[in-house]
């Protein structure tokens, strides 16, 4: 192996926000071919537009020659279905937040994928060691050597939302992770152009079990009248420098999956400061899931400006 991560081709499932932009700077920055996956024709269509705009727009921008565009996009190629991933060397889950889906999903790689292959999930709060645990072939005893090295691929890689553009990845060892899947996690993070900090696997790990509270915090004082909307987010990007206020940066994360992720912080600790505001779980009722269907806190248009 001559890079240290050994990552020759990395397959990615989920051609999402999250996904599209994983496949984008490991095609780029680490120059790593990629097998794209997702089972909504639309969503590719829509991921690998947005990776032609970006390109592009790096290239009008003079961050990157024409011809560094044109190869980073031929590195992607679009494949049908799990198995059209089997030969990969790692592969990158980016998928919902749902632990049942993921389970599934991680039985079907234990199954399809080579057995030296690294198994990745970009969750942002769910457990890597539950997740491992899914991702022993059937019949094989998770404390057997067979289980343990299966189980012992897996990894939590998570990426902060727009990819391109933040700068970490925060790494996740689950309780059965080997030292040498961390060790190429971690190489191939940092090939694709991001500082990587590492956490054990508790419920949200570093970034959402502080991230999460204070969101939550920021809707509840919408929703006890505290103070409106604008004055809460203003409050927060001019008094401390952040880039979005809380409210702008859930309705940019996607409220539902906010909720998702404050649900899983909640049931994981049963700590009552992680309970998710009332008004959180009714705008989730009401389908209203911040920029992605263009109602949140804000309103937005097809091009993402919001009012
Ligand atoms: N994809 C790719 N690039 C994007 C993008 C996207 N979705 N959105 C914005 N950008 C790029 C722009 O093209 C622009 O690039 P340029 O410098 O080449 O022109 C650059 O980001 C700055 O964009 P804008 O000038 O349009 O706007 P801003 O200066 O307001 O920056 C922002 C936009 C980078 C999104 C900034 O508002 C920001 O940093 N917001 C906070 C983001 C954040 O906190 N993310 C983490 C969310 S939590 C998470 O992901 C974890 C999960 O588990 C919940």
């Amino acid at each position: 192996m001559s890079l240290p991560h050994g990552i020759r081709t990395l397959g990615v499932l989920g051609a999402g926000q999250m996904g599209l932009g994983i496949a984008f700077v490991a095609a780029l920055r680490a120059r790593v071919p990629v097998l794209l996956h997702d089972r909504s024709p639309e969503q590719v269509t829509k991921g690998l537009a947005l990776m032609d705009k970006l390109l592009a727009k790096d290239v009008a921008k003079g961050r990157i020659t024409s011809d560094a565009a044109k190869d980073a996009r031929g590195l992607v190629t679009v494949v049908d279905g799990l198995e059209g991933l089997r030969d990969v060397d790692m592969v990158v889950e980016a998928v919902s937040e749902a632990l049942p889906l993921k389970q599934s999903i991680f039985g079907s790689f234990a199954a399809t994928l080579r057995p030296d292959a690294i198994l990745a999930s970009n969750t942002s709060s769910i457990s890597i060691t539950k997740i491992a645990a899914a991702a022993i072939p059937e019949g094989v005893s998770p404390a057997s050597e067979a289980g343990k090295q299966s189980a012992g691929r897996v990894v939590g890689l998570h990426f902060f939302n727009p990819v391109p553009v933040m700068k970490l990845v925060e790494l996740i060892s689950a309780l059965q992770t080997t030292p040498e899947t961390l060790d190429r996690a971690r190489a191939f993070a940092i090939a694709c152009g991001k500082e990587v900090t590492t956490s054990k696997d508790v419920p949200g790990f570093v970034s959402n079990a502080l991230l999460m509270p204070f969101i939550n915090e920021a809707i509840m004082c919408l929703e006890k009248g505290t103070a409106t909307r604008d004055d809460i987010d203003t409050t927060l990007k001019l008094g401390m420098n952040h880039p979005m206020g809380p409210l702008q940066l859930a309705d940019f994360i996607g409220l539902d999956t906010c909720l998702a992720i404050q649900q899983t912080l909640y049931e994981g600790t049963r700590d009552s400061k992680y309970r998710p505001s009332v008004l959180l779980e009714r705008m989730v009722d009401a389908q209203w899931y911040g920029r992605k269907n263009g109602k949140g806190f804000y309103e937005y248009d097809g091009d993402g400006a919001k009012s």
